[in-house]
């Protein structure tokens, strides 16, 4: 299309003026001779008025919803208008025809899940992908303002970072592989050469559940750095995440706003972030008159009981040494490890899953055991082992589920929404 289209955000610049727009078609009404079609563009809608005089007013009435469009016409402004202004028609084309568009109001999430590749058309996702797309890039930008830098590791692996229960089997060649539950286990190895790492990759959960936040397929942002402690390690989270929530807030309100999110909850997302340990979570618990005991997980009656005492996210640190995994190093008390859990506030539930990696090749050896990693897996481990080996440094490093950052800070209730095509267990189309 060699037409010079205006972005339907810019409208308001050219009050009687002529111009040209392209977009799809988000509603359709027509009466008495006049057509009254609102268009859609990445951008924005903007309501144009098509009456009978206008060449190609009779394409313009049989048009259906979700049919991409040219045309030329005046903006006049008008109050009574979506978004104050208004476009007088005067040319009209269909560049692709839409019959019987079949997504109508008030239809199941289910059925709006099987026509997701209609359904991204919509208003409301796209707010949703705009804040996904900045929060992305707003976390480039933290991590490249500190030093680190964007590394790869493989998707096909055959280690369990994260335990057994959750992996995705693949052949390789007549072996056995994995898709990657985390980059962590082979980012400690790079930091030994660059320091400071970080990715934006996918990672991969056999989740057996269906809950409002897990996917099968989620976007992990994970960061590593040598000699960085697990103290260090909770102030880079908190900054991060501070971050991320404040430029969100400025670069897309409007946005935020179409959602109908309660700013003000965002803007107090400023650090330190509050911090209590999984002793004191325990006693938290008691008073709500939640008994749980010494190495037992939390879920989602625990999270909420405990969200209601906190505005920010909050850290949840050293937990029992077996409650999480086989690479966290243990704390000076002997029975807990150096590790963190931030919750997000609102009764989101988790968002980050940090700890300072285990040094002592004795003691990680150890620990593998005891996880349960099998003497045949071990030659899988070993490259890991070996890290300690030459040059060991302390070192900590951390997780965060991009699309749970996404679901909270949009306050939407469902994490599908927060990911343009979401895998979860029933659902592996479109
Ligand atoms: O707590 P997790 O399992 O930690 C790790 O994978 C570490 N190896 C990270 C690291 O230290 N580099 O996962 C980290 C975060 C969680 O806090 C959560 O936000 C997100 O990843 N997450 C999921 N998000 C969506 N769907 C799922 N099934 C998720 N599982 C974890
Ligand atoms: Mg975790």
């Amino acid at each position: 299309m060699n037409m010079q289209t205006i972005a339907i955000e810019e409208i308001s610049k050219h009050t009687g003026k002529k111009v040209d727009l392209r977009g799809w078609v988000h509603r359709i009404r027509s009466s008495k001779g006049i057509v009254f079609l609102v268009l859609r563009d990445s951008t924005g809608i903007v309501q144009c008025v098509v009456k009978d005089t206008v060449p190609g007013f009779e394409k313009a009435a049989e048009t259906g919803m979700e049919a991409s469009v040219t045309l030329s016409g005046t903006v006049r402004k008008d109050q009574r208008a979506p978004g104050g202004y208004e476009v007088d028609v005067k040319k009209f084309e269909v560049v692709g025809p839409s019959d019987n568009f079949p997504i109508r109001e008030f239809q199941s999430p289910e059925f709006l899940l099987d026509y997701r590749h209609l359904w991204i058309r919509s208003q409301r996702i796209q707010h949703i992908l705009k804040i996904r797309s900045e929060v992305t890039g707003l976390i480039h930008e933290f991590f490249r303002k500190r030093g680190y830098y964007e590394i790869q590791s493989p998707i096909l692996t055959q280690i369990a970072c994260e335990g057994g229960s959750t992996l995705f089997e693949v052949k390789y060649f007549g072996e056995k592989a994995f898709l990657a539950q985390s980059w962590q286990l082979h980012a400690e190895a790079v930091i030994h050469g660059l320091e400071k790492a970080y990715c934006i990759a996918p990672s991969f959960r056999a989740e057996k559940s269906r809950t409002r936040k897990h996917l099968a397929e989620y976007w992990h942002a994970e960061a590593e750095a040598a000699w960085m402690e697990h103290e260090d390690s909770m102030k880079l989270q908190e900054d991060l995440v501070s971050y991320v929530v404040q430029g969100v807030l400025k670069r897309r309100k409007k946005e935020l706003l179409e959602l109908g999110r309660d700013l003000k909850k965002l803007e107090v997302i400023k650090p330190p972030f509050p911090r209590i340990t999984y002793e004191k979570m325990i006693e938290m618990l008691k008073k709500e008159g939640i008994r749980r005991k010494w190495g037992d997980d939390i879920g989602v009656p625990e999270e909420k009981a405990l969200s209601k005492h906190f505005r920010k996210p909050f850290f949840i640190e050293k937990w029992p040494v077996h409650s999480k995994a086989f690479y966290m190093k243990e704390s000076d008390d002997g029975k807990t490890v150096l590790c963190d859990d931030m919750m997000m506030p609102e009764a989101y539930g988790e968002l980050i899953g940090g700890s300072e990696r285990e040094t002592d090749v004795k003691v990680l050896e150890k620990r593998m055991k005891e996880f349960g990693i099998k003497e045949k897996d071990m030659k899988s481990y070993q490259f890991y082992v070996d890290i300690r080996k030459y040059g060991s440094v302390p070192h900590s490093g951390f997780g965060m589920g991009v699309e749970r950052l996404v679901m909270w800070i949009c306050g939407i209730d469902h994490i599908r929404d927060t990911i343009a095509f979401p895998r979860v267990m029933n659902r592996i189309n479109p």
